[in-house]
């Protein structure tokens, strides 16, 4: 059984590995195998910019599952994030590979907004199970619809990316019904809008820094 402290160095060091080790996905990246599309300078550049916003999506990914998990008491709860937690491990690691391979850099901006993502989830932990889980979902939902967003934007011959980008998609979405499926409340509209407002500035910021 971890005591509390237990608990907060094991998040403490998983913490340190996301923002500053290369977290290693269990699963294979999904554009692996698939041949490299054939691109201008901008378009790679783009492409990198829209990935750059989704590892720093991951990044604060982590920590929201973090400080949800460390602020409940409920052991089947903790169990869902930590799957779902180990699934976004997966789309740090790919989103990551697919930066550099097209020759980008993660965002200067993740440990900022990791912090911001921790204290969000250590709030949302303390609101209780269904709110917790009603947060969750609703993370979910925005970021698949974000997600489909880029992949709007994205060049339709990058299928290197666009796998990537549609496979984390369809995991978001297992997320959110796993958290709808043990009771998650649906949250008020100002708080969606809130969490949207946030997101914007998180997406707006790290596409470029
Ligand atoms: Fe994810
Ligand atoms: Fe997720």
């Amino acid at each position: 059984m971890l005591t509390p402290a237990d608990k907060l160095i094991a998040e403490f060091d998983r913490g340190l590995r996301t923002l500053f080790g290369t977290p290693m996905a269990a699963r294979p990246s999904p554009a692996a195998g698939l041949p490299e599309a054939e691109m201008d300078a901008a378009a790679r550049r783009h492409a990198a910019a829209l990935m750059r916003v989704n590892h720093c999506g991951e990044v604060c990914a982590q920590a929201l599952y973090q400080g949800q998990a460390l602020a409940s008491d409920n052991a089947a709860l903790r169990k869902t994030l930590a799957k779902a937690a180990d699934e976004e491990i997966d789309h740090l690691d790919w989103s990551r590979r697919r930066i550099e391979e097209l020759g980008g850099r993660v965002s200067y901006l993740n440990p900022l907004w990791y912090a911001g993502a921790l204290a969000i989830g250590l709030v949302a932990g303390r609101l209780g199970d269904g709110w917790n889980l009603g947060f969750l979902a609703e993370t979910e939902d925005q970021v698949g619809q974000h997600l489909q967003g880029h992949l709007d934007r994205l060049d339709p011959e990058d299928g290197k990316t666009r796998a990537v980008i549609e496979a984390m998609k369809q995991d978001e979405a297992g997320h959110a019904q796993s958290a709808r499926d043990l009771g998650a409340r649906e949250l008020p509209s100002p708080v969606k809008a809130g969490m949207r407002y946030a997101a914007r500035i998180m997406t707006g910021t790290s596409q470029w820094l």
